[in-house]
């Protein structure tokens, strides 16, 4: 009877474990909603194939290191030295992979929405909105290779701009990302060929700056 529950325990625990991981983030827009900025075949490809290849590839060496998926993906930055060395610069491309295109995607939406909140936050760092947009801007494409430029808030509640390469995260540096853009040449290429410009001033009609401001204000609530 012993052997029997073990045997059970064992086989149930082998399954049970087998559905944590994290889970593809739903889009709540359609593929082709935002065109003419973002074309159909653009997204589909960055968040059917290649997000979604960050998102396996994070969940199997997650896996591989009998990882339990009890926490945040963000929280993985403040416990990379548990895993081995030589998983753990894989493990931190695939999870900004997952996280920075989980922002990116979300704070989109079909024809864009402004926020009031959001201009007042801004507005008190940058003192116009026109001018925090004109400075994102040169910061984005001051990036050279692949990379984003994030809107982000450090500890003490301070706003900032900063460039990142590749797939690194601002949570790697105990920074709170709010707003990015993607620079890889895949999010824009198809559209835009090699009219950068054209991406980066299109970026800003698509974005649902209460989303944005929504992320704000819990940060904030979280450090007061
Ligand atoms: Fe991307």
């Amino acid at each position: 009877m012993i052997k029997i529950l073990w045997y059970l325990f064992f086989n149930l625990s082998y399954y049970y474990k087998g559905d944590f991981m994290y889970k593809k983030q739903e889009l709540d827009y359609s593929l082709n909603d935002l065109e003419p900025y973002i074309s159909y075949e653009t997204l589909d490809i960055h968040y059917n194939v290649l997000y979604e290849r960050y998102l396996n590839n994070l969940n199997n060496l997650l896996k591989k290191n009998n990882f339990n998926f009890n926490i945040p993906k963000e929280e993985i930055y403040n416990i990379i030295k548990r895993f081995p060395v030589d998983d753990r610069e894989a493990i931190l491309f695939n999870l900004g992979g997952v996280i920075n295109h989980e922002l990116y995607f979300s704070n989109m939406t079909p024809l864009g929405k402004e926020d009031i909140r959001f201009n007042n936050v801004i507005e008190s760092k940058y003192i116009t909105f026109q001018n925090f947009i004109e400075k994102f801007s040169v910061k984005a494409k001051e990036i050279r290779g692949s990379g984003y430029t994030f809107l982000v808030i450090d500890k003490d509640g301070e706003l900032g701009l900063i460039n990142l390469a590749n797939q690194d995260s601002p949570y790697r540096m105990g920074l709170f990302p709010i707003m990015n853009i993607d620079i890889w040449e895949h999010s824009y290429f198809l559209d835009y060929k090699a009219n950068k410009d054209g991406y980066i001033s299109n970026y800003f009609k698509i974005l649902d700056y209460s989303k944005i401001y929504k992320r704000y204000e819990e940060f904030i609530k979280e450090i007061c």
